[in-house]
């Protein structure tokens, strides 16, 4: 509970992405009052912390992720005493929150950017061969003639890390928001504040430079110079009371390049991407898990996993089937260490795929055609007509009465509910949350491991039923098992010995 220090190392951390989350003003976007209006719900599923994604001031040319003042609250999301009005009544009910830092760049919007600090963010006479992380140059050419860089959208000019009044400054801004009461921080693009020096080309590569992230080292992601950064905040994190921490969005090259990010001086997870990369196969779980946990163990770090975020399409359509889906989260949630959830997989939720191209509002959609936006359509929370919207900022398709909230509330057999038994069981049974895991003997498309003390985890990737020795009383399943000790394809079940 709220006094445990420790808490964050098998939390289940529930992500907002609050513009479609839920909306208490009526304008179409969701909001912080929305959020606060929903935390009965969120005490229901049973979740430890939510995250909040961006609610700063920002003309949202990345959703947010373009911060124009770090110490407010957008006028679109509510302000500063809704805020303190979520963290308050969030606490009172057990809930910890989490929110966003985005210190890589800030908005062009941003009182230093507009006033033409050039100091403070990176200026050159010529640019060199980086491109952007949503496609085109990450150069653009100011009116005197100058190019700034920017690693995301021209809109989001790169903060420059060598100053040390940024520095100081992002030390001020955690201190304001664990001043109001935060438990902890998500660091975005934590792997990017530190260049290379000189900034060197990248040189030429087939593709889109952006697909070599998580393959190869670029010059502008994960130069060791950026850990600095954490042994200067972690002090900071520590010296309040109650357990405060941060979680690094790092896409780095290896486990192992992942692992330098989290520690007793550093910041305290960093997602396991790989886990959310990987295809839906015992094969490619086992070994994205294998990794992931040694390198874990190696700086004594739990391993932090995710399924959906608000990158990447939700995993009910990247993994084929909402069978496959509940599977995937069935495992995650029996894994040593803590998961992440992002809001609307708890519903079964599909990516939508067929948005108008008029709508879609992802700065990477012009450049590259590729557009986060389907992960982002809002909630539906009632069945009827709006789904308890007005006038959504994107639509939401017609066909999820059935996956509304409301719909699922009282049905046993939802995913809903699924959610919920799942992350009650987790909380009372002792083998699950921290601890370790141990790989037992299986068929080629079945993984099975147990959790100690008596709790046996088996997925059947296959295209037919396995019959397994290891069985016993079936605490949970992701589907229905026919009761004669066989698992049927595309199934995750939580056995007790
Ligand atoms: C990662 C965030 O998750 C993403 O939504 C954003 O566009 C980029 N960082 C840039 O801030």
């Amino acid at each position: 509970m709220l006094s445990d220090d420790d808490w964050w190392r098998d939390a289940v951390v529930y992500q907002v992405y609050p513009r479609s989350f839920a909306d208490a003003s009526g304008d179409g976007v969701g909001d912080l009052a929305g959020v606060r209006g929903r935390l009965g719900y969120l005490r229901d599923l049973g979740v430890d912390a939510v995250w909040l994604s961006p609610f700063y001031t920002s003309p949202m040319a990345d959703g947010g992720y373009d911060v124009a003042d770090y110490r407010d609250v957008d006028p679109v999301f509510g302000t500063l005493a809704d805020f303190d009005a979520l963290v308050a009544d969030a606490h009172a009910l057990g809930i910890r929150v989490i929110v966003d830092l985005v210190p890589n760049h800030s908005s062009d919007q941003h009182p230093w950017f507009r006033a033409g600090l050039r100091d403070r963010y990176i200026f050159r006479d010529e640019p060199n061969d980086w491109e952007s992380i949503f496609g085109g140059p990450a150069w653009t050419q100011a009116e005197d003639g100058q190019w700034y860089l920017h690693l995301f959208a021209p809109e989001q000019p790169d903060l420059n890390w060598d100053n040390p009044e940024v520095r100081a400054e992002f030390r001020d801004i955690l201190r304001f928001w664990l001043d109001r009461g935060v438990d902890g921080f998500r660091v975005d693009v934590a792997h990017g504040m530190v260049k290379a020096a000189g900034l060197p080309d990248v040189g030429p590569k087939e593709g889109r430079q952006a697909e070599l992230l998580g393959d190869e080292r670029l010059p502008y992601f994960d130069q060791d110079g950026v850990h600095d950064i954490y042994r200067e905040w972690r002090p900071i994190l520590d010296s309040y009371p109650g357990g405060r921490m941060a979680v690094a969005e790092a896409w780095v090259s290896s486990p192992e390049r992942l692992a330098r990010y989290v520690g007793p001086d550093e910041l305290h997870q960093a997602f396991s991407f790989d886990f959310m990369m990987a295809d839906f196969h015992a094969k490619s779980f086992r070994a994205v898990i294998e990794k992931a946990l040694a390198e874990a163990e190696l700086v004594g770090a739990p391993t932090t996993w995710v399924l959906s975020n608000h990158d990447k399409p939700r995993h009910v359509t990247r993994h084929g089937s909402l069978a496959r889906a509940r599977a995937a989260t069935l495992l995650m949630l029996a894994l040593p260490g803590s998961a992440y959830l992002y809001n609307g997989e708890e519903l079964g939720l599909p990516e939508v795929l067929d948005l108008p191209d008029e709508l879609r509002q992802d700065p990477a959609f012009l450049r590259t055609g590729e557009s986060r936006d389907g992960c982002r359509v809002p909630i539906p929370w009632t069945s009827e007509a709006g789904f308890g919207w007005r006038d959504p900022w994107l639509p939401i398709p017609g066909s999820w009465g059935p996956l509304s909230a409301e719909a699922q509330q009282d049905d046993p057999g939802s995913t809903l509910n699924l959610y919920r038994a799942a992350l009650r069981v987790r909380k009372e049974h002792p083998a699950l949350g921290g601890g370790t895991l141990t790989w037992l003997d299986s068929p080629k498309d079945v993984l099975a491991i147990e959790r100690h003390p008596g709790l046996v985890v088996v997925l059947n990737t296959g295209d037919e039923p396995v019959r397994l020795d290891a069985a016993g009383r079936v605490l949970l399943s992701s589907g229905p098992v026919p009761g004669d000790g066989t698992i049927p394809p595309d199934t995750t079940v939580w056995l007790e010995r």
